[in-house]
């Protein structure tokens, strides 16, 4: 075993062992699920008040030691999702390239090319958008851009920034799954795609590696945008993996539970306990004890309280609700639920990065099986973007 696989076989035997832990919907379930398997689990975490919840949202080293009275392996698997930064290159840029591009996408652009390294080769930028990071690349190396993208219009908006710095970008108007693309990668090129969602990044990894382009580098994001079911694990060590990641499961990386000011933490206190509370009636009023999904809300219509919004739900999910129903008691079990789902969040936050690394290691070992040397890390620090790892393979 070389490379990534010891890291990638250490975490898949982790998070299949401790499945019941986080391989579940936290909002189907009007109860702590483990209280029968962990009552002491349970009862600390009913425990917790507000200030320590956050407490440990914002700490998750003190969150594992912790919770390894319950779940032993907790400490391990914080270690195995820590990474180390890149080293940052100091790379210089021409004034007025940040022109039109946000305040932090200019600072995970930058950042981004100042760790990839310099192969002195022509890029592939793949997913473009508007090619902010291609315009960077461009006039950072001196080297030229094939920025592809999907959308029409961001492809118009790209080529005219590039003219307007005489930079050396075309850009191709395409669908990165249509195999017409293959056309755009070749063995001397250097391909990169900066948040790329699930499939994309995914396609541009196995078309490098069927051409044997020289390299690749991406920073992956939004695991759960993929076309099958379930995922498909892209290494043969991830094909032979007991898990089965369902969409929801590939969301778990994303999922940042929300330590926000006081005003977020209101309205999702309310969105969240009203559609609960929802769920609660409509299992009692259906006699179903099955979660109904309910679709996205309007912040104005939760303005209009309990038993309004679920008069809209229900009329959403064509179900008559009865006469009579005592709304202040539905909305209360909803609040109840409420504490229960973040508290259940607060365990699953355990397994978030662990899950990242179990995918991103996914992909490193899928390109190292293809002989290509591979390094991860972190390219910017979280508050920049959370989705701040880059994976580069290149055939040495
Ligand atoms: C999250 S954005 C990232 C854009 C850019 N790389 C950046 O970081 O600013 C993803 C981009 O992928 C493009 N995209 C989505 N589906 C695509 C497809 N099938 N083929 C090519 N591009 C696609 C979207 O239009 C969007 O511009």
């Amino acid at each position: 075993m070389t490379g990534y696989s010891p890291l990638f076989r250490r975490l898949d035997a982790l998070l299949t062992t401790n499945r019941e832990f986080w391989q579940f919907m936290p909002f189907s379930s009007n109860q702590l699920i483990w209280e029968q398997s962990h009552p002491e689990l349970c009862q600390w975490l009913l425990s917790l008040d507000d200030e320590a919840i956050t407490h440990f949202i914002e700490h998750g080293e003190a969150l594992a030691q912790v919770i390894a009275a319950w779940i032993p392996d907790a400490t391990e698997l914080y270690q195995l999702s820590q990474l180390e930064p890149y080293f940052l290159h100091q790379r210089l840029l021409p004034k007025g390239l940040d022109v039109g591009i946000p305040g932090r996408k200019w600072q995970q652009i930058t950042a981004f090319n100042q760790v990839v390294p310099v192969l002195k080769l022509p890029w592939l930028e793949w997913c473009a958008g508007k090619g902010h990071l291609g315009r960077v690349l461009a006039a950072s190396h001196a080297t030229p851009v094939t920025s592809l993208e999907w959308q029409k219009t961001l492809c118009e908006e790209g080529e005219a920034a590039a003219r307007r710095l005489q930079l050396p970008i075309d850009f191709v108007h395409g669908d990165a799954f249509d195999p017409a693309c293959e056309q755009h990668i070749s063995p001397q090129q250097h391909a990169v795609a900066l948040h790329a969602c699930g499939d994309l990044h995914v396609s541009l990894l196995q078309r490098v590696a069927a051409k044997q382009g020289k390299a690749v580098s991406i920073s992956p994001c939004c695991y759960h945008l993929i076309r099958e079911k379930c995922y498909q694990p892209l290494s043969r060590l991830g094909q032979q993996s007991r898990l089965t990641l369902s969409r929801h499961d590939l969301r778990l990386p994303l999922q940042e539970t929300v330590t926000a000011g006081q005003r977020v933490r209101r309205q999702r206190f309310v969105e969240v306990s009203f559609r609960l509370g929802f769920d609660s009636l409509q299992r009692f009023v259906r006699g179903s004890d099955e979660y109904m999904p309910v679709p996205n809300v309007q912040k104005a219509q939760l303005n209009e309280g309990f038993a309004d919004f679920c008069r809209w739900a229900a009329d959403k999910k064509g179900m008559i609700l009865p006469e009579g129903i005592d709304y202040p008691y539905w909305q209360q079990r909803g609040e109840k639920r409420f504490s229960l789902v973040e508290r259940m969040e607060l365990i699953r936050q355990l397994f978030r990065r662990p899950m990242e690394m179990w995918l991103v290691y996914d992909r490193a070992c899928y390109m190292e099986e293809f002989g290509y040397q591979v390094s991860v890390g972190t390219f910017c620090p979280k508050p920049i973007t959370p989705r701040n790892i880059l994976i580069h393979a290149e055939r040495k």
